[in-house]
């Protein structure tokens, strides 16, 4: 089976979020399972970079709109799976994060670079692609990539059969949300302009014409896929998602067994695993000395790696601030975004360099050696789709406290479960139920054996990619029949 894979980014060249990581495993483990997967990502510098003579594939001509022409290129990750670089220099060679311009403002022309990318996709799933090889299933990822869909249901693709299509909501907080006036440039036709076409509220949403066009719909957990069919969790989509309730599909994101790995990561003071726990305690100390934190070993560490917006709930972290002080804790936290969050936790660690410490940036191996150095792992997101960090944390023996929401609520259970607890979670995203928790696992934390075998278990649970991995398969096979 076929599978061109489509994504606005991928680990490690270019990464904002859990995305990357995403892109990166999930199709190399389809690939290892017998598939032949091949990845179209945009050619942003660092993957130009990379891969400096990657070959040429195919000349694009500029199509219908205001849509750029482009080149394909072939390359190559190291584990050998294929790339198609989706090279257009006026739309993808700019340095820095994929979407935001360095007024940290999303790029003016991001409809376009995305629909290109969309159109693109389109074009390879259909019958008249430049390349001989063919997908079955064009499997789109997020806004950027869900206007391919559409441009299949709008657009000529030719006699034959065409891919059919798979599009995975990773956050439904990102529409793509544009002006009307972008219809004719993007090269849709007037007719699009419909509630049962890309028009949602006024404006075109690259997100709803993904939703409303493929052929299946999947979300990264079954919780986040039961949430996002409630007006709470919709974000004003839910009518089209229970509309579609019977191709939607929750899947459980899995982790990089072998990036994430406590006992072999580059990343670390020492290594570790679940029976050599002892010395996870040199990381905490290299941790500790790394953040300019005291040398303070009776105190628990916690520690954040984040995007800093809304969704995180990182607030109530800011908000109890006082209260974790006293407790007394410390704090590592990894993370960037909103001004406001970067400036308060900035505030927090000049109020209390002891125990605070604010790293504000991207730094993949800070973001090992928190997992890894930290006792406790913070995640009080409103809301999580499916989250990766609470895994990781999990695997590094750093039990994670959660607020119960999507990925959250189907990955990490309460310590007061005796015998199945890993972690720690909260009902209300309230600082009082988040203090609460902390205090609890600061509690468990003191009586080293049972927190030892509340880490020893979360370190055994098997997060790997294959259990979604079939689950993908099995969906493919059932779009695949004729
Ligand atoms: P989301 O995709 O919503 O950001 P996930 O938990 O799924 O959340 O994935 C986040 C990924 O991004 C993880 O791999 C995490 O380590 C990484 N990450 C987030 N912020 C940073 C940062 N400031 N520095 C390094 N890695 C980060
Ligand atoms: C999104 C979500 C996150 C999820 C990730 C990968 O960024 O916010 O919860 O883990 O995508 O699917």
């Amino acid at each position: 089976m076929n599978v061109l894979f489509v994504a606005s980014e991928i680990a490690p060249w270019v990464k904002t979020g859990g995305l990357g990581d995403v892109a990166a495993a999930l199709p190399e483990t389809l690939r290892r399972a017998g598939l032949d997967v091949r990845v179209l990502i945009p050619a942003y510098p660092a993957l130009q970079t990379a891969f400096p003579d990657a070959p040429l594939l195919a000349m694009l001509p500029a199509t219908e709109g205001q849509l750029s022409g482009a080149t394909l290129r072939a390359a190559h990750t190291a584990q050998g799976m294929p790339l198609y670089l989706l090279e257009c220099d006026a739309r993808f060679d700019r340095p820095g994060n994929p979407y935001l311009g360095p007024d940290a403002h999303a790029w003016p022309d991001n409809a376009l670079r995305f629909g290109l990318l969309s159109r693109v996709a389109a074009l390879l799933a259909g019958t008249t692609s430049p390349l001989a090889w063919r997908p079955d299933i064009l499997h789109c990822n997020d806004w950027q990539t869900a206007l391919a869909p559409a441009y299949l249901h709008y657009l000529p693709h030719g006699t034959g059969k065409t891919a059919a299509s798979v599009m995975t909501i990773h956050n439904l907080a990102f529409q793509g949300l544009f002006s009307h006036a972008l219809l004719r440039p993007l090269g849709l036709p007037e007719r699009a302009w419909a509630i049962d076409g890309v028009e949602y509220h006024g404006h075109l949403s690259f997100l709803k014409a993904g939703l409303q066009f493929a052929d299946t719909i999947t979300t990264v957990s079954p919780t986040y896929a039961q949430e996002i069919q409630t007006q709470a969790g919709g974000m004003g989509m839910d009518g089209l998602l229970r509309h579609r309730a019977k191709h939607l599909h929750g899947i459980l994101n899995g982790i990089d067994r072998a990036q994430w790995n406590p006992a072999a990561d580059p990343f670390l003071a020492k290594p570790y695993d679940a029976r050599r726990l002892a010395a996870k305690a040199a990381n905490s100390v290299a941790l500790r000395a790394e953040l300019g934190l005291a040398d303070a070993p009776g105190m628990p560490l916690l520690g954040i790696v984040s995007r800093f917006t809304e969704q995180k709930g990182l607030d109530l972290v800011a908000g109890i601030a006082a209260e974790l002080a006293a407790l007394p804790v410390q704090l590592a936290v990894l993370g960037s975004g909103e001004r406001s969050l970067e400036q308060a936790f900035r505030a927090i660690a000049a109020q209390w360099p002891q125990q605070f410490a604010a790293h504000i940036g991207f730094d993949e191996g800070l973001a090992h050696r928190i997992e890894a150095g930290a006792d406790l792992f913070l995640m009080p997101s409103r809301f999580e789709p499916c989250g990766l960090n609470q895994m990781y944390s999990l695997r590094y023996g750093t039990p994670p406290i959660v607020h119960t929401t999507g990925g959250l609520a189907d990955t990490v259970i309460d310590a007061s479960d005796t015998a199945h607890g890993n972690g720690f979670v909260f009902s209300e995203a309230t600082p009082a139920a988040l203090l609460a928790a902390i205090r609890r696992a600061v509690a468990l934390w003191h009586d080293k054996p049972r927190w030892r075998k509340l880490q020893r278990r979360g370190m055994q649970a098997d997060f790997g990619w294959g259990p979604a991995a079939q689950r993908y398969i099995d969906l493919y096979q059932t779009l695949c029949k004729p």
